[in-house]
């Protein structure tokens, strides 16, 4: 059997099956310099008294100032702070500028936006080979409910609460619900852009607007004075082509001026009324989504959008045959 030495990467990939939260740990040094350090090797280890610990490598620039230190801060990272997390496990740079920093228990430097903080007193330090341990006894803390960030195989993680029931989606259908619908990814995907849709497509059939000509008109509320082979192309996931009479249409209603003669190199542009209405739109859309999603909490959403956006660039059908020259001969 292979012998396992703790610098053996087969035994730090083991301990890396072990999934932990990610933490900030800070102080001052003797020379008032603010020092600190990304670990995950955080524990709690007594609620009376109130007690936490954590480990710190012999070889770190930073054991001087800790082993001199009388207080610390332990920041546990929020999800949207991995970005910190890298920052701070980069050795011999100077880690607090630019930063938002209030001053805690002996003047150590607290970080803002994370899910919880703790100031402790140094209480104990042990050897533990080629670590310190410190163990700190909290005398302040702050909560803040942020999603934690997560550390799982080397890489970073976000939580998923597992306890969530997944619902039945056709409590009312009984004939649809079933295992198939239920598990079928064009049917959910195909169901929640229609019902997405629904309130939609009320707002689009007050300004006499057809889902294409909507499509169009959202297309050029991003980037104005497209030609209509643009378009086209642009919205070849839609299924269908943007010709030159899909946009005579939107012009007849004053949404879009177009600037040339029946060709798909003309240009097109909104007018006033068009981005009145694209912003319009927009803003119900937006408050649309807000509520379709109000029951997922913002990890869910982003890996929702996340695994949408793959399955998009997945089956992505490329650029449809170009309309090269007039639509109809000249
Ligand atoms: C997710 C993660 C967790 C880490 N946990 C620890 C730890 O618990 N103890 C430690 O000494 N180093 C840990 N490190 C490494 C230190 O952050 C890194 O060595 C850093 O450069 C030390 O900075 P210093 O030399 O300026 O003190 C961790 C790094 C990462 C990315």
């Amino acid at each position: 059997m292979a012998a396992t030495t703790p610098v053996d990467r087969q035994f730090r990939d083991a301990l890396g099956a072990f999934a932990t939260g990610v933490t900030i740990v800070t102080t001052r040094d003797q020379s008032q310099h603010d020092v600190g350090l990304t670990a995950n090797s955080f524990n709690s280890v007594s609620l009376d008294p109130p007690m936490v610990l954590w480990s710190l490598s012999k070889s770190s620039l930073s054991l001087a100032a800790f082993a001199a230190a009388k207080h610390f801060a332990v920041h546990i990272l929020a999800s949207d702070q991995d970005h910190l997390s890298t920052l701070f496990a980069r050795r011999g740079i100077e880690k607090f500028a630019n930063l938002d920093l209030e001053r805690g228990l002996g003047d150590v430097p607290l970080l803002s936006g994370c899910s919880a903080r703790f100031e402790c007193r140094t209480e104990f330090q042990y050897e533990g080979g080629d670590h310190v341990i410190f163990v700190g006894k909290v005398e302040k803390f702050d909560h803040f409910g942020r999603a934690p960030l997560l550390f799982h195989s080397g890489r970073y993680a976000v939580a998923i609460d597992k306890s969530r029931d997944t619902p039945n989606i056709d409590t009312e259908n009984a004939e649809l619900d079933s295992s198939f619908s239920q598990d079928f990814l064009i049917y959910l995907l195909g169901r929640a852009h229609n019902q997405l849709f629904l309130e939609l497509r009320r707002d689009l059939e007050r300004h006499g607007l057809s889902e294409d000509e909507w499509f169009v008109l959202s297309i050029l509320g991003v980037s104005d004075n497209r030609t209509i082979a643009d378009l086209d192309r642009l919205l070849a996931y839609t299924g269908t082509r943007v010709t030159y009479e899909l946009v005579a249409g939107l012009a007849a209603g004053e949404f879009v001026n177009i600037r040339g003669a029946y060709d798909p190199r003309v240009v097109t542009t909104l007018t006033d009324k068009g981005r009145r209405v694209v912003i319009e739109l927009v803003s119900a859309a937006k408050a649309t989504e807000g509520h379709a999603t109000r029951n997922l909490d913002s990890e869910e959403i982003r890996l929702l959008k996340r695994a949408l956006r793959t399955t998009i660039r997945d089956t992505d059908p490329g650029p449809p045959p170009s309309l090269m020259g007039p639509i109809h001969g000249e």
